[in-house]
């Protein structure tokens, strides 16, 4: 069967942090703090709903792009927290995850051989856009601007071959948040070059300090040609459900709604009754979750920096840290080899997150206090063993 794999599919690479958790998945007492996704119960209240839900007979196919009352409080929601005024019946899609909007969209908008541009380092989109003949190119994001993007650089790396931006803020892996006016700059870029631009916005509520999140689609002229990408997996712990949705313009819902009706017939009718009582209660939920975040971070914060050989920008949200390993002089595959095998802590190597993330490792603070505590004591004696290592 091998030799009958298609290139298409061979290209595909699997994905790293799964090679990552398959050689600590076989270590006993690991901490694992590479796991994306928080360590919270999906709310009760939203646990409830699905169990009404199947007691009300929510057990049939349901319509390819969504129920019609969930589209309509995501637009409800669109317009009150993102500044997006989206038509529930022709600009919002029900998707299997933000993961199926980024699938979708590169799979309706990039032409054989068309550049998508990504972030770097940035989550990895690249098996997606190489499975449809499209060409990764990085823009750098550099540590001393807090891995906030220079639009100069967006600029400078477009060709006539660009057709997509994907831009994710706030980031995975680097915590970073794009400000109103480095999205202004982007939107400029984006309508001289008559760009389209994936907005992949699964942190939104993750975000500290007070920080407020700016969606791109809500910028002058830039609606037309945004797709935005949101899930229920981070904010209302609710990764296994696999419920996320897409603002976009009509032509590409179609296409979405056209291919669900092939490819799985829509997201399972129980989880998207879950996923519009979470979207439409009090979300002191959220509220409560993210404070916690906020208050991991600075036991991860303070934690890696008071490691000699270690430094880390201090998260503007997400659940992500990403420090600086570059001074042991090790791969961060090497590095994070080394910390799983012989002190039993996972973390996702930088290289992951593009070329420019080599250097760096990526951490997850979505674990309780104490194993974010003993998680940092066992880094702090992998750093102390690899500086005598050094000499
Ligand atoms: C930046 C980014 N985009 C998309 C996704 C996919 O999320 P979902 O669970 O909604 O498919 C993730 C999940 O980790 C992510 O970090």
């Amino acid at each position: 069967m091998e030799d009958e794999i298609t290139q298409r599919s061979r290209a595909v690479e699997w994905s790293g942090i799964r090679v990552m958790f398959a050689l600590a998945d076989g270590i006993p007492d690991v901490i694992n703090l590479g796991i994306g996704q928080p360590d919270f119960d999906t709310p009760e209240f939203i646990r409830d709903a699905a169990k009404k839900a199947l007691d009300d007979g929510f057990t049939r196919y349901p319509p390819a792009k969504g129920f019609g009352d969930l589209r309509e409080a995501v637009a409800e929601k669109l317009k009150r927290e993102n500044g997006i005024e989206a038509d529930p019946a022709s600009e919002i899609f029900v998707a299997v995850g933000a993961m199926q909007v980024i699938f979708n969209t590169i799979l309706h908008v990039v032409e054989p051989g068309q550049e998508v541009m990504v972030i770097d380092p940035g989550y990895d989109y690249y098996s997606q856009i190489r499975l449809f003949g499209g060409v990764p190119v990085a823009v750098p994001a550099f540590e001393k601007n807090g891995f906030k993007v220079d639009p100069s650089d967006i600029r400078a790396a477009v060709t006539d071959k660009t057709r997509l931006l994907i831009l994710n803020t706030p980031s995975n892996p680097t915590g970073a948040m794009l400000d109103r006016e480095i999205l202004e700059s982007v939107a400029g870029i984006a309508v001289e070059h008559d760009m389209l631009v994936l907005s992949d916005e699964p942190y939104e509520h993750i975000v500290f300090d007070g920080n407020r999140h700016v969606s791109l689609a809500s910028l002058d002229g830039m609606k037309e040609r945004t797709i935005s990408a949101y899930t229920l997996s981070k904010s209302y712990a609710m990764t296994g459900w696999r419920v996320g949705y897409a603002a976009a313009p009509k032509a590409l819902i179609d296409e979405m709604e056209k291919l669900m009706e092939h490819m799985v017939s829509g997201v399972t009718a129980v989880a998207q009754r879950a996923a519009l009582a979470a979207i439409t209660a009090p979300q002191d939920c959220v509220k409560e979750m993210v404070a916690s975040y906020e208050r991991r971070r600075r036991i991860v914060h303070e934690g890696l920096n008071g490691i000699k050989g270690i430094t880390c920008l201090e998260p503007e949200s997400t659940f992500y840290a990403f420090p600086n390993i570059s001074a042991f002089g090790l791969s961060s595959w090497d590095f994070a080899r080394y910390l799983v095998k012989e002190h039993r802590v996972a973390v996702v190597p930088g290289s992951i997150f593009g070329r420019r993330g080599e250097g760096y490792v990526r951490l997850s603070f979505a674990a309780d206090d104490e194993k974010l505590e003993e998680g940092i004591r066992r880094i702090g004696r992998a750093a102390a063993a690899l500086r005598r290592r050094k000499g």
